[in-house]
């Protein structure tokens, strides 16, 4: 092979890979039925009859300048419970679980788009501030619940940017993003009908998002394996080493 046909194909490889790997380490995961639609329902009807404040009041000085959405009043007498029903079904899903491997979830928040709003390019701030015991924490990972419908509004697809370009996110209600908060994201203008969601953040067992993506993907294929070939030995030996590099990273 010429030279040059050699050093193109190198090339090809490199960005291939590459690609994959920035992709891996980004890890937008999408987990599906983090709520039923029943729970998605109860909650929208609690979020009906509360108050709702300017979402700016709650970003950093130069995030508000782009935020323009409603949040749902932390001050309501249904906000803790509604919060608390949030990170309940998400202790309990598995995929979230092993993907996020959460140290702390922060207390979730619900916000609403409608009439053109918006929420421009930004990076979640580094700290958040536990409401429940003012512990100040590293936010390691952002999620979103989706509470509305994909079909009941228009706009409102929230874009994560990486070095290969925008991931665009649109899921059906009950189902959850999952990014690394050292992301730059927006959400698009909502031109017709409301999107409302549940936003958060976690504080993971293990830091570094490339250590945690090795985990859950050595978590997953263990998964899979112990379905196919039940707990051998050889899965029990390697779940041990899953188990110890998450000793190590954690
Ligand atoms: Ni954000």
């Amino acid at each position: 092979m010429p030279v040059s046909k050699c050093w193109r194909a190198f090339l090809l490889w490199v960005k291939l890979n590459f690609e994959w790997i920035l992709q891996d380490t980004l890890m937008l995961l999408h987990v599906p039925e983090i709520l039923t639609k029943s729970q998605v329902a109860t909650i929208r009807h609690t979020l009906g009859s509360g108050s709702w404040v300017d979402g700016a009041s709650t970003a950093g000085p130069l995030a508000a300048e782009s935020k323009r959405n409603l949040q749902f009043s932390t001050e309501s007498t249904d906000y803790a419970a509604l919060s608390q029903s949030i990170i309940s079904a998400l202790e309990k899903h598995p995929l979230f679980v092993s993907a996020a491997l959460p140290k702390r979830i922060l207390p979730p928040m619900f916000n609403r788009y409608a009439g053109g709003q918006t929420y421009g390019n930004h990076i979640d701030n580094a700290v958040q501030t536990d409401r429940r015991d003012g512990e100040r924490v590293l936010t390691d990972i952002s999620v979103t619940v989706f509470l509305s419908e994909p079909e009941d509004y228009e706009g409102g697809e929230l874009i994560v940017e990486d070095t290969y370009g925008s991931h665009e996110v649109k899921l059906p209600a009950g189902d959850a993003i999952v990014y690394p908060s050292s992301s730059l994201h927006r959400v698009e203008p909502v031109t017709s009908g409301e999107r409302v969601a549940s936003f958060l953040w976690v504080q993971s067992l293990v830091r570094d998002a490339w250590h945690r993506n090795m985990l859950f993907n050595l978590d997953m294929t263990l998964m899979k394996l112990r379905g196919q070939i039940g707990n051998t030995e050889e899965i029990v030996a390697l779940t041990g080493h899953y188990h110890n590099l998450l000793r190590q990273w954690g």
